[in-house]
């Protein structure tokens, strides 16, 4: 895989030009009661990402000066992905309103799981392997997830908008795999980490989102057979990387929570 060119990203690193969009158009074209869901969980997750790096900026990640130059314009990309995702909700007549529960009071559960993240930092050098790992298979299921969402629904302004939003989760995940390839070529590295994805990797948005939520979701994007293919894509790339050979993710986590039990099924 090429060099992911840093200065360049940064360079080319902006929000989203929401004034690109034909927002008017919106709705002219039916949005899917299901895409409206998906949108939602989407919208929601984009926005929790500075959330997400509160807990980030308590480990290692801050000490690299190429990861915390990213992550600043990441954040900065991501806000922009919930702001766009919000006003196309708001366009379709389903705006997004006030968040039940305030993103700042997590749940009990996330506050352990960002005190764990932290402490592993401090007890182990490599931290940053399993962070780039973890934000691969992130970015890499995000892109993929916008990408089925583009075909299913079939919404021209959608579309336009998510292809938009692509081209930033594709850099985004470009960065994280490369730093993940490089950091996992020591064996002991790469063990750890993948003992560490193992054992806690969930789809993103779990604890954040309810569970019927991501099911959901999950159902509607990935159980027919281009999704099934498409899921698999994404555990083939990862298993690509150092050590993550036979790595069980979407595929494994979609027959085991979803599979025919809920998995929606397209008209
Ligand atoms: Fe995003
Ligand atoms: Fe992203």
């Amino acid at each position: 895989m090429a060099e992911f060119d840093l200065d360049a990203y940064v360079g080319r690193s902006r929000a989203l030009d929401l004034s690109a969009f034909a927002w008017e158009d919106v709705p002219r074209h039916p949005v899917p009661a299901a895409a409206v869901r998906t949108l939602r969980y989407m919208q929601d997750i984009e926005s929790h990402t500075i959330i997400y790096l509160r807990s980030l900026l308590a480990t290692r990640a801050i000490d690299d000066p190429e990861v915390s130059t990213f992550l600043a314009c990441w954040l900065y990309e991501e806000t922009f992905h919930g702001i766009a995702l919000a006003r196309f909700l708001e366009a379709a007549g389903h705006p997004v309103g006030t968040r039940a529960q305030p993103r700042g009071q997590e749940p009990w559960t996330k506050r352990l799981e960002a005190a764990t993240t932290a402490m592993v930092s401090r007890a182990w050098e490599d931290f940053c392997a399993v962070h780039m790992t973890w934000g691969a298979i992130n970015e890499l299921t995000t892109l993929t997830g916008y990408r089925r969402l583009a075909t299913v629904a079939q919404h021209p302004v959608l579309t336009a908008l998510l292809e938009a939003i692509m081209l930033d989760e594709s850099r985004h995940f470009f960065f994280y795999y490369r730093q993940a390839e490089i950091r996992l070529r020591r064996p002991t590295v790469a063990r750890v980490a993948r003992l560490l994805v193992d054992k806690f990797w969930a789809p993103v948005g779990s604890g954040v989102q309810p569970r019927a939520e991501l099911e959901f979701m999950a159902g509607y994007l990935f159980s027919d057979t281009d999704g099934e293919a498409a899921a698999r894509k994404v555990d083939d790339t990862i298993r690509r990387l150092p050590g993550f050979a036979r790595v069980q993710l979407l595929e494994a986590w979609m027959n085991r929570y979803v599979g025919g039990r809920n998995g929606y099924r397209h008209n």
